[in-house]
């Protein structure tokens, strides 16, 4: 099984089995450098940076350095970064056995894409390219809705891509949804509004947001086709049409309707969460319900599916009556996205390398969807629609409980969600695992199903 990861500078490929362990790791450096993957004279990545990518001990890649600097590969100095030696190292040494390693945790946990896969090359260059071009004066204070260049490329990809109505004057750039979920539920209570509705089940943090800017969070049933719209009585409500967190299925297209002639016949308000709307496998995904009501519906997106929730950056598309109120939300908590970091993701999009990622991932994670599919006992049945990055897998009615799966995970060092926390109350609700096969690193896939295969060995029987 081969691992990549990425250097400072260019991507480097390195074919590292984790089972191979720390001489293993050291074998795959040195044929790096030995094949100029690695340049002479090229900074590695820190220790610390490697082990996270590797999920590994950071000691392991301490001492995989060390090694390598005694034998002449890599030159290590007192408070400068490591670096490929100038000369290469001596011939290769014969393979070695794989020494023990500590534990190895896996993770399924939903929620972030495989960081690993970071397009750190397309993001250096996008870098260079805005730091040539940019004046000056595009480092001074932006608008608070966000740096024009960015609302304008959002628009376009927006548009072509998810069928959203944009036009940057009401595109508002956010530290990632979670921002805006809270400065859209801030300006909804300064304009007196006291209730917000979410689909039940639904990601639990931003309910917790929601309460927090003040509002109280109303729950409203979900079925197979969706949120229930006729049982909607508050003046607005957040849902996930494309892909229902945690669920999995799309709203039905009887649903969508019905949303967005609730929202026009009320003057209520829907709050799109499209998180993972450039996931499908299956087919095209279905257009932003946006399109259906732009004057009532507020469409919000994330770049930490796309590329990384480390970013934090995220948009809304308002209608237009919102647009004021929540600039005046943005004034008042000093907001303003960083400047940089909202160009080169403008410059990313404008040269086509954000749509080649994105595609790139699609294809990755159809894969391992497919894989953690295929891995799984007939008993347990996986829902929902073939798309994003998470699969709900519920658990049967007898048994196991959540509770228990849990408990067989850790004795496989394995880290997973369930679903009971998504429900709005605790109750006798439906059971089950949200797993998120986009977590891991490369390498760390296979292991990680193979935990997941292991724990519902354990509690299937
Ligand atoms: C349902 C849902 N919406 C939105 C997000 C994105 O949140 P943020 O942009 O704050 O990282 C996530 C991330 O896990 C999510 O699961």
């Amino acid at each position: 099984m081969a691992g990549s990861w990425t250097s400072v500078g260019p991507d480097v490929h390195l074919d590292w089995d984790p089972r191979t362990g720390r001489q293993g790791l050291a074998d795959a450096l040195r044929d790096a450098v030995r094949t100029g993957r690695l340049a002479h004279g090229s900074v590695v990545p820190s220790t610390r940076a490697l082990a996270a990518d590797l999920g590994i001990a950071r000691g392991t890649v301490t001492r995989v350095y060390t090694d390598l600097a005694a034998e002449g590969y890599l030159r290590t100095r007192q408070g400068a970064p490591t670096t490929v030696a100038a000369h290469g190292g001596p011939p290769a040494s014969p393979p070695r056995a794989a020494a023990s390693e500590p534990a190895t945790r896996w993770s399924l946990r939903p929620g972030s894409p495989d960081l690993s896969a970071f397009p750190r090359t397309d993001w250096l260059a996008a870098t260079r390219r805005v730091l040539h071009r940019a004046p000056s004066s595009a480092f001074g204070y932006t608008e608070e809705r966000g740096a024009r260049p960015l609302r304008e490329a959002l628009a376009r990809y927006l548009a072509r891509s998810r069928g959203v109505l944009a036009d940057p004057e009401r595109i508002v750039v956010c530290g990632g949804y979670s921002h805006a979920m809270f400065v859209l539920a801030t300006a909804l209570r300064e304009r007196g509004e006291r209730d917000l509705a979410f689909e039940n089940p639904s990601l639990w943090i931003h309910r917790d947001i929601a309460a927090a800017a003040g509002l109280t969070v109303v729950a409203v049933p979900v079925d197979a086709d969706g949120i229930r719209v006729s049982e909607l009585d508050t003046p607005a409500v957040v849902v996930t049409p494309a892909h229902q967190y945690p669920l999995g299925m799309t709203l039905a297209p009887g649903r969508r309707s019905a949303l967005a002639r609730w929202a026009t016949t009320t003057g209520g308000l829907v709050v799109e969460d499209d998180y993972d709307g450039e996931f499908r496998f299956d087919r095209e995904p279905v257009g932003a319900l946006q399109a259906l009501a732009p004057e009532r519906i507020a469409y919000a997106g994330t770049a930490s599916k796309t590329l990384a929730p480390g970013l934090r950056l995220g948009w809304l598309v308002l209608p237009r009556a919102l647009v004021d109120p929540v600039r005046a939300v943005l004034t008042a908590q000093g907001w303003r996205a960083p400047v940089m970091e909202q160009l080169v993701l403008a410059e990313l999009i404008d040269s086509g390398a954000y749509d080649r990622h994105v595609r790139r991932r699609r294809t990755a994670y159809r894969t391992r969807r497919d894989r953690l599919l295929a891995a799984l006992p007939r008993a347990l049945s996986p829902q929902g629609i073939s798309a994003g990055l998470q699969v709900l897998l519920t658990l049967p009615e007898a048994g196991p409980a959540e509770r228990d799966v849990l408990a067989a995970a850790r004795r496989h060092s394995l880290t997973l969600e369930t679903l009971g926390p998504h429900w709005h109350t605790p109750g006798p609700h439906r059971q089950g695992l949200v797993l998120g096969y986009a977590t891991p690193a490369e390498h760390a896939f296979s292991g990680a199903v193979e935990a997941l295969s292991r724990t519902l060995a354990d509690v299937l029987g």
